[in-house]
């Protein structure tokens, strides 16, 4: 059975954040913010705002803008997040309860910023053995309730919001071939801690905030991303001109101006939210798209990268046909 994407939507917080928020807290300022990273702005959730809320509202939003849509027959349930309210009740059992969705199998994923792909790809699957119908899948992270102020080489990167995805059978494949894997050599280069103060034998600092080695990010994303996104369209028998755009995950405005560099592909095609959202995290591809869907520039029928890379050292990438 082939899936596809009925619809995504997506939600933010209202809360607006400047580069000049930053200019108060750390020895930074906007130029330097916009020219290393392109981020202007990014959305903070509110003190009693959690990843939670943000998945409801994402879905509240799905509902408002499509209205031939509805959750009844909502069999399963992924939410993509490193920063779930709590451990346990699950992000997807808090969905499944918020719109009492009966049925539905309820899971959370932990791939960091690939999540959203994985999530597709999980969805895919689970339509393909026949065994589900109608999947709803998130990537939402409130990541400025665990950044480290003090650090001012991750802390002016990062965003909260969320996007959905609706998931169903299609009489053609419009989720085609995916790409997944991890390296988890490189699991102390980012990290967001728990009660364990060691990855890989080697010592991490355990105060639950986001820990980055931005320069070794930095590279492994150009050189891993650019292989990958060329092995996804082998696996696919498509090259570069097939594809109408690519959205890799906003994490940096030079690493996805460094991958069209290394693959020769039009940066105008490649679609992002770091603007005005900074690193979402597992919810930087459903911005990108929703923001692109509104310009007026996805078209249906066209054939769109999506590609999610981050901690773990994680990545997913999968062909979507809107
Ligand atoms: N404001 C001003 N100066 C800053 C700064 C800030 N917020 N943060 C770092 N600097 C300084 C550094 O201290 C350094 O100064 P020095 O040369 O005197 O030592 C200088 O700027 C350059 O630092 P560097 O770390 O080389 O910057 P960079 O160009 O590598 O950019 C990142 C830093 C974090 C923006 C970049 O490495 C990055 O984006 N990495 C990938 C991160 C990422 O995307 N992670 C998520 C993946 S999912």
């Amino acid at each position: 059975m082939d899936s596809k994407i009925t619809a995504i939507a997506v939600y933010a917080p209202s809360k607006k954040i400047t580069n000049a928020y930053f200019e108060q807290i750390i020895e930074t300022n906007d130029e330097w913010i916009i020219s290393r990273t392109g981020i202007r702005e990014r959305r903070f959730a509110e003190k009693d705002e959690y990843t939670s809320n943000l998945c409801i509202s994402a879905v509240e939003n799905l509902l408002v803008e499509n209205k031939d849509i509805s959750l009844e027959g909502v069999d399963f349930i992924i939410v993509s997040t490193t920063t779930a309210d709590q451990v346990m009740p699950s992000m997807a059992s808090q969905v499944q309860n918020a719109f009492k969705i009966p049925n539905a199998g309820c899971i959370d994923i932990m791939a960091a910023c690939a999540g959203f792909v994985y999530g597709l790809t999980i969805a895919k699957g689970l339509i393909a053995a026949g065994t589900h119908k109608k999947v709803l899948v998130f990537g939402a992270e409130t990541l400025s309730k665990f950044t480290d102020y003090t650090d001012r080489t991750s802390c002016i990167l990062f965003g909260d919001g969320a996007g959905v995805a609706l998931v169903e059978p299609s009489d053609h494949p419009q989720l085609l071939n995916a790409v997944t894997g991890s390296d988890g050599s490189h699991g102390k280069d980012l990290y967001l801690s728990q009660h364990r103060t060691e990855v890989n034998g080697e010592p991490i600092e355990a105060n639950g905030k986001i820990h980055q080695n931005g320069k070794v990010v930095f590279k492994w994303a150009i050189q891993t991303v650019s292989a990958k996104i060329k092995e996804l369209l082998a696996k696919n028998d498509m090259t570069l001109d097939d594809l109408d755009w690519v959205i890799l995950h906003s994490a940096n405005m030079r690493i996805i101006e460094g991958v069209a560099g290394e693959i020769n592909y039009p940066l105008e095609k490649m679609l992002c939210s770091i603007e005005y959202f900074g690193n979402t995290s597992s919810a930087s591809i459903p911005l990108a798209y929703d923001i692109a869907r509104k310009d007026g520039k996805i078209k249906p029928g066209n054939k769109i990268l999506m590609l999610g890379f981050g901690g773990g050292l994680t990545f997913s990438g999968i062909i979507v046909v809107v």
